[in-house]
Order: structure tokens, then sequence, then C-alpha cells
């Protein structure tokens, strides 16, 4: 396994679209694998093939406290949602920024796994917001843009200058 690079905000590669997965073969188990273990080490709640310059529909999720739930959807397609919650959200492509973003409260989401077996899963709270983040990266979106503009423009000024001081 291996560590793999997260792409950071508000780098262009984020925008790309992932394409669906035509076939769970090796190279996707390996891929998610890397994946994990990179969420793992950030520390991270989630990671999007995207953010790891993949642009292949594969996510990756663990909302645990014991971080030994991991899920790895391939091809998420969201059935439904209903409700509406608002929670404080990050993202390892964000670091440092964290803001309120509403979502759904519960959604459906259909999925192959690592077999390539096609699943429902039935989500809510966190692990639905979760999703609902992870799939907007493979989207090519990231949530920083459900705030307003003001906070997106801070949010880049605010990255440019720790990428200055880190470079
Ligand atoms: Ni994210």
């Amino acid at each position: 396994m291996a560590l793999l690079p997260i792409l950071r905000f508000p780098d262009p590669r984020l925008r790309k679209v992932a394409a669906p997965v035509t076939n769970v073969d090796d190279g996707i188990r390996r891929l998610a694998a890397d994946m994990a273990e990179t969420m793992y080490e950030a520390p991270g709640i989630g990671l999007a093939a995207t953010q790891v310059d993949v642009h292949q529909q594969v996510i990756v999720i663990d909302v645990s406290e014991s971080r030994d739930q991991l899920l790895v959807l391939i091809n998420p397609e969201l059935l439904s949602g209903e409700g509406m919650q608002v929670g404080e959200e990050g993202c390892l492509s964000v670091p440092g920024v964290y803001d309120k973003v509403e979502r759904s409260e519960k959604v459906s989401v259909r999925y192959l796994d690592l077999q390539g077996e096609a699943r429902t899963l039935d989500a809510e709270g966190l692990l639905a917001v979760c999703i609902q983040h992870e799939i907007d990266h493979l989207q090519g979106k990231v949530f920083v843009d459900h705030l307003s503009m003001l906070k997106q423009m801070r949010i880049k000024s605010k990255l440019a200058k720790q990428a200055r001081i880190t470079a």
C-alpha cells in the first residue's frame, strides 16, 4: 500500500468529473486500499479518488470512532435524500477550513462493492453528510462551493498564504 498525495483547493484538478469504473479489478482494489491508508493517515473520515488526482468514481469513508468500519463505494449514486441537516464540514483538500453546510439528513445510495456487487446503503447523520460530500468531489465540487462568494474568496486567500508559508 502507499500514501497518495492529496490535491489542495483551489487546484483545478479538483474540478474534473470522475468517470464510472467499468471493471472492479485489482487496480481498483489497490487504489481503494491506498486511498484508505491515505485517509486514515491524514487523518480524515472520507476521501474521493478525485482528491488524489484519479478521476474514477471511487470513495472511501470511515466515520467510526474505532476507525475500523471502512466503506468503499464504487460508482456511488444517490437514489434519494430526505430531510435537512446543517453540520460543520471540513475537507482534506481544504486544510484548516471548517464551515456549516446544508445537506440531506438521510440518503439512500447505490454502489458497487470491492467485488463488483451492486449494493444499496441507507445512511443518516454524519455518514449521510460524508457520502454527499464525497459524491460532490466525484462531480468536481468542493464543500466550499456551498458557501457564499465572500467566504470562498477569504478561504482562497487564506490557503494561498498557507501555501507560501509551507512551500
Ligand atoms: Ni472533501
